[in-house]
Parts: structure tokens; C-alpha cells; sequence
């Protein structure tokens, strides 16, 4: 579905991506872990369309998408979440979700954002204004629904879960494990946390100063040498 080939992106000296191939089926479930700075969050802007890349390729559904502007990218179907919620202000909960869904499907579907909100718990918040009256966890959620709402068969969850005390984390994670099914979507999710990448992902990738340093199953992945180097911070020193 999501191909990566040889990709790139610099910012002036700065070589935020370097060189990385990657390839997401539909019914992948990805984690992409790596130190802060690493290009995790870059790589995403890339495949959303949102930075452009500085050379390499990128395939969805078998085409290239290196050219296409990121709210064509949205309606092919690459959904994702930011990092840092970010609820349309003066908006209640539903009516971010149907400006969303406008913007990355061309139209409003009532029932799939009854669906979606059904699904990210937030039902009975949808009246709810977004900027204002939401809790951490239900801005994470919003995010996540915000995206479903696209129809994606891509899905790019950026720190869903940062910050979430451990009962909302669970709860969180809990949604997370039922999304592929019940969307049919490949993910792949940034997040810090071994243990969390470890229940929710079979297959982890790892990002180390833009790139791709290892790509397997968590179990073999956190014990690779290079990888515990990056992740205690030695690269780095
Ligand atoms: N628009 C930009 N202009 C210049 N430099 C940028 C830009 N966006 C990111 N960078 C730089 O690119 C590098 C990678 O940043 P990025 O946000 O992708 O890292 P990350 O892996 O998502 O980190 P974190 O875990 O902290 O979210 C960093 O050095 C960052 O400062
Ligand atoms: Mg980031």
C-alpha cells in the first residue's frame, strides 16, 4: 500500500530524513520509535504531504504520490493524526469531525461520524466545544476520530497516547487494538514507549538521526545492539 524508497528531506544543512525505504500493507500495524529529533514526525509530514521531500520516491495503492498535494493524499486515503491536537477552535466536537471529513473525502457522511464518534468513545461529548472543553484524553481521541472520519486505509498516529495518565492510556490502547479490525486500515503509530509499541505493534521500525536502523519484530528489534545504543541516548553523547 505505502511505499518508501530512498526518501529524503532536509531543512537547509539539516538532514531530517536520510534515505529511508519502507513498505506498509493494509493489514500492517507499524510502530515507528526512535530518540526526539530522530525524523519520525518528518517522515509523516512527508508522506501527508505536508513537507516535501528532498529526493526518493512514495507509493500509495501502487502510484506515485511524490507530486500530489496532501489534501489529494487525504482522499486517496492517507489519514493521520499531529502530535500536538489540534481541535478547529470556536468548533464543537462534531463539527470538527465533519470538517475534516469535508477536507479529506470531498463530502459529509453522518452515519460514519456517529461511527466514529461511537468508536472513540466521544459520543456524548459531540456537542462538547473542542478547544475548550475537552480533557487531554478525549483531544487525543478527537484527533484519532478526526482522522478516521477520512475514510483512510492509511492510517499515521502521531503520540496518540503521550502524556496519557495510565487509566486513559489503557483505555486508549484498548481503541487502538480494535482500529485495524474494525476500519481495515494499515497504522503506523509513533510512540516512545517499548512496552506500549510492544503490546499494540507486531512489526517495529526505528528511526536514528533520519534513519531507518532496524525494521523486524519488537522482540528482536529492542535487543539489536544499535538500537538500545540509540535509545540510551550513546548516539547521541
Ligand atoms: N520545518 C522544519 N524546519 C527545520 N527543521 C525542522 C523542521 N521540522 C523538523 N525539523 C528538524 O528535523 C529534525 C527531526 O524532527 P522531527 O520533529 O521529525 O523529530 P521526531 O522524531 O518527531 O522527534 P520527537 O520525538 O521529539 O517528536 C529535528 O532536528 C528538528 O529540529
Ligand atoms: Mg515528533
Amino acid at each position: 500500500m505505502l511505499e518508501l524508497d530512498n526518501l529524503s528531506v532536509r531543512f537547509g544543512g539539516l538532514t531530517a530524513v536520510n534515505t529511508v525505504s519502507l513498505k506498509v500493507g493494509s493489514e500492517d500495524v507499524v510502530g515507528l520509535v526512535g530518540p526526539n529529533g530522530a525524523g519520525k514526525t518528518t517522515l509523516f509530514n512527508a508522506i501527508s504531504g505536508l513537507v516535501r521531500p528532498s529526493s526518493g520516491a512514495i507509493s500509495f495503492h501502487g502510484k506515485s504520490i511524490l507530486r500530489t498535494p496532501m489534501h489529494q493524499r487525504a482522499r486517496l486515503g492517507i489519514g493521520r493524526t499531529f502530535q500536538i491536537p489540534q481541535p478547529m477552535h470556536e468548533l464543537t466536537v462534531r463539527e470538527n469531525l465533519i470538517v475534516a471529513q469535508r477536507f479529506g473525502t470531498g463530502k459529509v457522511n453522518e452515519r460514519r461520524i456517529d461511527e466514529v464518534l461511537d468508536f472513540t468513545g466521544l459520543a456524548d461529548k459531540a456537542e462538547r466545544h473542542a478547544a475548550t472543553e475537552l480533557a487531554l484524553t478525549e483531544l487525543k481521541a478527537l484527533e484519532v476520530a478526526k482522522a478516521l472520519a477520512t475514510n483512510p486505509s492509511l492510517l499515521l498516529l502521531d503520540e496518540v497516547l503521550a502524556g496519557l495518565e495510565t487509566h486513559g492510556k489503557r483505555r486508549f490502547m484498548g481503541m487502538l487494538k480494535d482500529l485495524h479490525a474494525r476500519f481495515k486500515v494499515g497504522i503506523l503509530i509513533i510512540e516512545h514507549d517499548i512496552e506500549t509499541i510492544s503490546a499494540l505493534c507486531p512489526r517495529v521500525a526505528v528511526l536514528n538521526f533520519g534513519q531507518l536502523i532496524a525494521d523486524g519484530a519488537p522482540d528482536a528489534v529492542f535487543r539489536d545492539p544499535e538500537v538500545v545504543r540509540s535509545y540510551t541516548g550513546a548516539a547521541h553523547a
